[in-house]
């Protein structure tokens, strides 16, 4: 891509500029666990969240603007608007676990939501909270306050966000619910435009920014085993890695394990053949 400027490395997509106004997201088929990105690559793993991304992106127009601009044939490449983004991620939850889950043990509150007590790990919330984080430069994304995140985006924003992020999760978690998958919780990323609209950015409702648990085996009062990751996690809890950086290379079974799941995760929620999707990206936008 000779036009193109290698602006940086994410952990899982690189970025470059096209022009002044469009950026080249390219997903790339690394994968993390527990924020290490691991020595081994899973097959096609960045062909699912583009897919995926542009899927969600396509149906969810009358909710909000985004900042899709066209799919490329690789699969794995997005022509976008280039934005400013907001420095909060926009978490959003439907269930009790992670950080939530921690943060309900210690105070009995989410971010400043107020929930029921006696909740056990995994329960549904009584509605859907929105759960602000921080974007860390480095190391895990931390919780903040509604006060913090109105502090860092102004009140209009952070309601707007709210209100967006919060129509996005619940537009989704119903399609996704209705082909077998929970989506426990989520993370948006908004920016703005050149007309100072909020607009959504990055990737949305993909394995990688959300909690997929396989609906069928949901059973609150403990973890819920993860739809894409198990294989890997599992994997990583049997070697007895301390879950800092290096993670273990992954053997074969684990790869192909894993890869099958992204794609069932991919199949199940788009109904279109991941083969359909590699030989004409532009399916999943219909
Ligand atoms: N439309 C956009 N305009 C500007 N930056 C964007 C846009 N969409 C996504 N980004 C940024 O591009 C990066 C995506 O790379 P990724 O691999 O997801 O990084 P990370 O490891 O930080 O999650 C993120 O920093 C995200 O905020
Ligand atoms: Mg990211």
């Amino acid at each position: 891509m000779p036009d193109a400027v290698h602006l940086g490395s994410g952990k899982v997509r690189e970025l470059y500029a096209l022009d002044a106004g469009r950026l080249l997201l390219v997903a790339s088929d690394r994968i993390s666990t527990f924020d290490v990105v691991l020595p081994t690559e899973i097959p096609d793993k960045g062909r699912v969240l583009t897919g995926l991304s542009a899927f969600w992106f396509a149906r969810t127009r009358p909710i909000t603007p985004n900042h899709l601009l066209a799919l490329r044939s690789d699969a794995r490449s997005t022509e976008c608007r280039r934005l400013t983004m907001l420095p909060i991620e926009c978490v959003v939850r439907g269930y009790l676990a992670g950080s939530g889950w921690k943060d309900y043990q210690k105070t009995g509150e989410v971010c400043g939501h107020r929930l029921p007590p006696g909740l056990r790990e995994s329960d549904r919330l009584p509605a859907p909270i929105f759960t602000p984080a921080t974007k860390a430069t480095s190391g895990h994304d931390e919780n903040i306050t509604r006060e913090h995140a109105v502090r860092l985006v102004g009140a209009e924003r952070f309601a707007e966000a709210e209100r967006l992020s919060t129509a996005l999760y619940r537009f989704a978690a119903e399609h996704a619910s209705a082909r077998g998958i929970l989506i426990a919780d989520t993370k948006f990323e908004f920016g703005v435009d050149g007309d100072g609209r909020l607009v959504l950015g990055d990737e949305a409702l993909t394995p990688d920014s959300s909690r997929f648990w396989p609906a069928d085996e949901y059973t609150p009062g403990g973890p819920q085993p993860s739809f894409d990751k198990q294989f890997v996690r599992d994997f990583c809890e049997k070697t007895g890695w301390n879950k800092t950086a290096p993670g273990p290379a992954l053997p074969p079974d684990v790869v192909a394990g894993t890869r099958a799941r992204y794609v069932e995760a991919f199949e199940r929620l788009t109904g279109v053949p991941f083969t359909r999707y590699l030989a004409d990206p532009q399916v999943v936008l219909g």
